[in-house]
């Protein structure tokens, strides 16, 4: 009855056997078969004891358990044709014919540099191929590093499917905040910056055999330090692996690095590319991305399109556009999905980007520089290239770093138009004149490491015993600017994280532990000597997270801001009102309701809750207590002043503020609760350059902390300020 019972259901059953892919007939015949063997051989018995056997709990109850066991097969066989489609396609890759080849170079070689086309499965296979080589034997895992959170994520989603296991288990990733690993794992994908701090507690990185440095030419801040770490170690250790894998043909300069390791070469299939530029300058880029988008939909063959913009709002903003002027066109024109990808999008939307396009209908991806190469998406034909991306600057003269919008190179618009031709012949249509092209355009992008403030790593390197004389020696591929490098030690001997000899200091040791930006870390101790750790690591995770916590609809633009500045009463400043918030919400145990309520966003703060909860696990490691100050404000302002005092600015008498110690002029961001406040004297977060130099999260200081708290960098005149008459004289500055 039982089997009955179950073929009755079969029918709303058995159409999930049609999802799988055509090629496999042979299972879908066998779930039509069984269903009619079922059907046929109890339809009279059925028809008969209907009612009676459908009253029998019993019955009910084999049934349920029954229709419970059938589904789980279902979905047994649904992932394993999965797999079998997936090997399938990892045959098709340009990769797989040199399979044996490349694990004979490996066994007869350390250190191979790889080079490849985006999309000839480097990432994806040779983890694989090395796993199935028994490579992981022995409990020793496979490291690939990408530059990218959303690239490592994904990535290993991908493995896990084609390995046909469970996300986490064999095949894992670790990036900053996410340790998606386990005891199980072999395979272990990871931002660079995750592998640079693994050194710290593993100075050989023992639990390895081999580390594959991937997306090398991107040469991220982290991948360059890595460079140096992992060559001194390979000589260290003969019996690993090492890996340098990249995308551009100047694997010459990776190979005379590492000591003219052998390049292995796989050849790519690439189709032409058809590019368009622009007759004249786009006032507009994201206006012109937006026609040629549509010209593209009603004109062009078939064929998915992706655009490069440089940044979530950007992207935000083209979708908004975009989906407004579909819904005008109506039926007129076929479905364009419009599938957005960055870093912070959450996970389960990232996945939608791989996702097969229906039939007549047409995807376009908006992407950020992270489909340039970390990501390849199947079926692309067009690519619109704006020619900009979101580059950090760094002016190691005044310590200030900018993200800034910046014409792409030469060599990143030639891997962007290529994304179009991976599958057939592609076009590429540069929102840019061909004039522009030839003459704006720089050959090459320069790497982080020439442009970027090294605080970070230099405390890294400093706890990896790289110190001092050593660092001085440190093999870069390309140097820093002698000056970067003397401007980092100079903030981290402000910050108590080196001595007067150029040595770590316990400050500094503590501070290396918290995967944070050295002045964050430095806050962060100070918590312990003001008594407020547990308010300071709900302020340290809610800045991580970032500015997207707010949001703003356009039509409740007004009734945004009435809830945001309810965080804000008392003028207390932008970072205790983030903690305002974050408290409050643990305070309706974290309701989700409560977040829609106060137009805050649910995502960001879950995620500032996991960061909470970390850098609470961190405190622990370093001994410093969680404890809870939260009536004493002052405290746990001086707190933030400890890590922040070096972002000082104080209002001059035209209304501006000046940074105390540099003549650089900057504004109050006009989102910040003390933006119609003007204090005298404050502390920045962050400055971001838009139409005006602006500090972001902002809060007011007494200028007699500056001395407290930092009397080796202030002086007195600094905080005596001719325009603030009505500063109390003397004012606590005998300390
Ligand atoms: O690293 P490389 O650029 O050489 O290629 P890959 O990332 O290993 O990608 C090989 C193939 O895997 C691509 O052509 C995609 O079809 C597929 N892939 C995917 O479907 N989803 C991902 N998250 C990553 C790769
Ligand atoms: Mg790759």
């Amino acid at each position: 009855i039982c089997n009955l019972l179950v073929a009755n259901k079969l029918d709303e059953n058995h159409n999930e056997y049609y999802r799988i892919p055509e090629a496999f007939d042979d299972l879908k015949c066998a779930a039509v078969n069984q269903e009619k063997r079922f059907s046929v051989a109890t339809q009279g018995y059925y028809d008969n004891h209907k009612e009676e056997a459908w009253e029998d709990n019993q019955i009910k109850k084999a049934f349920c358990d029954k229709k419970f066991e059938f589904k789980r097969e279902i979905t047994l066989e649904k992932s394993r044709a999965k797999r079998l489609v997936l090997n399938e396609e990892r045959k098709k890759l340009p990769i797989y014919a040199f399979r044996d080849e490349f694990l004979q170079a490996v066994n007869d070689h350390q250190i191979i540099v790889i080079v490849g086309e985006t999309g000839s499965g480097k990432t994806t296979q040779i983890p694989q191929y090395l796993h199935e080589d028994g490579y992981t034997k022995h409990g020793r895992m496979i490291a690939c590093t990408q530059p990218r959170r959303v690239a490592a994520m994904s990535v290993a989603a991908r493995v896990s499917q084609e390995m046909g296991v469970k996300l986490g288990h064999e095949v894992g990733y670790s990036i900053r905040f996410e340790d998606c690993t386990s005891e199980k794992t072999v395979v272990k994908y990871m931002t660079d910056g995750m592998l640079l701090r693994e050194f710290l507690a593993q100075p050989e990185l023992d639990s390895y055999s081999v580390v594959m440095v991937d997306e090398a030419h991107e040469r991220t801040l982290s991948t360059d330090i890595l460079f140096g770490l992992v060559k001194d170690v390979a000589r260290a250790r003969p019996d690993l692996k090492l890996l340098i894998s990249s995308a551009t043909l100047d694997a010459e300069k990776f190979s005379n690095y590492f000591d003219l390791a052998p390049i292995f070469k796989i050849p790519g299939r690439r189709y032409p590319v058809e590019i368009q530029y622009t007759k004249s300058p786009e006032a507009n880029y994201l206006d012109a991305a937006v026609v040629t988008t549509l010209q593209i939909h009603a004109t062009q063959s078939p064929g998915d399109i992706l655009v490069f913009l440089t940044g979530q709002e950007e992207i935000e903003t083209v979708e908004q556009i975009l989906k407004h002027r579909v819904r005008g066109l109506g039926t007129k024109i076929a479905e364009l999905i419009i599938c957005p990808i960055y870093a912070n999008l959450p996970t389960e939307l990232q996945a939608k980007i791989f996702e097969p396009t229906p039939e007549g209908a047409r995807k376009v991806v908006l992407a950020t520089n992270i489909a340039e190469t970390s990501l390849t998406i199947d079926g692309i034909k067009y690519v619109i290239d704006p020619g900009f991306c979101k580059m950090k600057t760094y002016n190691p003269r005044t310590g200030i770093e900018s993200l800034l919008v910046t014409p792409i190179s030469k060599a990143s618009a030639m891997q962007r138009a290529g994304r179009s031709g991976r599958t057939g012949p592609g076009k590429c249509f540069r929102l840019y004149t061909a004039y522009s092209f030839q003459n704006d355009l720089d050959d090459n992008t320069s790497p982080e490491i020439q442009r970027t403030n090294l605080a970070n790593v230099v405390l890294t390197l400093y706890s990896l015993g790289i110190e001092h004389e050593k660092l001085l020696r440190f093999e870069f591929m390309d140097p820093p600017p002698a000056d970067a490098i003397k401007k980092a030690m100079e903030l981290l001997y402000n910050l108590g994280a080196l001595n007067g000899q150029g040595k770590l200091t316990k400050v500094g040791r503590r501070m290396a532990e918290f995967p944070l930006d050295p002045m964050l870390s430095k806050m962060i101790v100070a918590s312990e000597k003001y008594k407020c750790s547990d308010e300071i690591i709900s302020i340290a995770a809610m800045l991580s997270v970032g500015n997207s916590i707010f949001y703003r609809p356009k039509d409740k633009q007004v009734h945004a801001d009435n809830a945001r500045l309810n965080f804000h009463s008392g003028d207390v400043g932008d970072h205790i009102a983030y903690l305002n918030v974050f408290n409050s919400w643990k305070e309706t145990n974290y309701s989700s309701e409560w977040c829609y309520e106060n137009y805050i966003q649910v995502r960001c703060m879950k995620h500032a809750r996991d960061i909470r909860d970390q850098l609470a696990g961190l405190l622990e490691r370093v001994e410093i207590e969680l404890i809870s100050n939260s009536n004493d404000l002052d405290a746990i302002k001086k707190s933030i002043l400890s890590g922040f005092f070096p972002h000082a600015a104080k209002l001059q008498k035209n209304g501006t503020y000046g940074r105390v110690k540099h003549l650089q002029t900057v504004h109050i961001h006009p989102s910040s609760g003390l933006a119609e406040v003007v204090p005298r004297l404050v502390l920045y977060h962050e400055l971001v350059l838009t139409t005006k130099e602006y500090m972001r999260q902002v809060t007011e200081i007494k200028p007699e902390w500056l001395l407290e708290i930092a009397p080796h960098y202030y002086q007195l005149n600094d905080v005596e300020d001719s325009s603030s008459k009505k500063m109390p004289r003397g004012c606590g500055l005998a300390h």
